[in-house]
């Protein structure tokens, strides 16, 4: 397929996925909020090499934001969204309002526990509830054979990973690694929010990753002393407040005293109102 389809009903999408399916096609499902970057764009690579057909959805979700939040002011930009997603050869856009995605009701919910209690959690209390709940309902709508997400919200993927084990989607999941700009900061919507001041000091989350990742390299195992480093580093802004560093085991990211290969280091910091995330996974190469 070449030419990109755009779809804002649940049903229109449906009837053009059931004409790929009785084609015994292979469906990819990219979900994102849009303002698409380079993240975004490898997820689609990877999954037009594990599938026929990729399908991307773009929804900004009012239910993963909190009160107080960015949801009105999001950055949007559907009209260049499509232009990228037509280069990069998507096949089908699903653009819903909100009122199609939500027009059913409002008594239904995928409410994670303990995983989703811990570090974004207890900063944005309801959040992966409202990604768990739009992730769902894009599975059953779309009813994809795999799906892709992006290493840069870690927590978020591990949630969707253990939704899928544990609801029993006949899914597969596709992990892309995070994607950076030149000089290391993680690829993000939000970015755009940053002022040159505040991206500069935004790299010392980066470079406090690539310093733990470096010490684990040399063979340091003790948690306490990486969590150490990494902050040592955070603290050397002024402007930027941490709100965690994570060192934590893969499955449902509760911290370790002591790491090892596949071990989550996870930092989540402030600068001015602008909330930003990042991860490394000690062992790979991606930092
Ligand atoms: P959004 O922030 O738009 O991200 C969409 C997908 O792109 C997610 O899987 C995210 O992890 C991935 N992504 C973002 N930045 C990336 C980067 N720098 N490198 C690699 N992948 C990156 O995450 C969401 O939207 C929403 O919560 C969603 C899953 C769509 C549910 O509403």
């Amino acid at each position: 397929m070449n030419t990109l389809h755009e779809y804002a009903t649940i049903d229109s999408l449906r009837a053009a996925l059931a004409v790929h399916r009785q084609a015994g096609r292979r469906i990819a499902l990219v979900p994102t909020m849009g303002f698409l970057h380079e993240g975004h764009l490898s997820l689609v690579e990877e999954a037009r090499a594990l599938a026929d057909v990729v399908v991307m959805s773009i929804f900004v979700n009012p239910r993963q934001f909190q009160p107080g939040e960015d949801f009105e002011q999001y950055p949007r930009d559907l009209a260049h969204d499509r232009a990228l997603a037509e280069a990069r050869r998507v096949d089908m856009l699903f653009i819903p309002e909100v009122t199609e995605m939500y027009g059913g009701g409002d008594e239904m919910r995928i409410v994670p526990r303990e995983t989703a209690a811990r570090w974004e959690g207890e900063f944005r209390p309801e959040h992966f509830e409202g990604v768990l709940t739009v992730v769902a309902k894009l599975f059953n709508i779309v009813q994809p054979d795999v799906a892709c997400f992006g290493q840069k919200d870690i927590q978020q993927y591990t949630l969707i990973r253990r939704m899928v084990e544990e609801l029993d989607f006949p899914i597969q999941l596709h992990l892309g690694e995070t994607m950076r700009e030149a000089d290391g900061l993680a690829r993000s919507s939000r970015n755009v929010y940053l002022t040159p001041e505040q991206r500069v000091q935004a790299l010392a989350i980066s470079r406090a990753l690539r310093a733990v990742e470096g010490a684990f390299e040399q063979g340091e195992l003790d948690a306490a002393v990486l969590r150490g480093i990494a902050r040592d580093i955070l603290d050397g802004e002024p402007d930027l407040i941490t709100d965690y560093i994570a060192v934590v085991e893969p499955e449902r990211l509760a911290p370790v005293e002591a790491v090892d290969a596949g071990s989550v280091v996870a930092i989540a910091a402030r600068i001015g109102s602008t909330r930003l995330i990042d991860n490394v996974i000690l062992g790979d190469e991606d930092v």
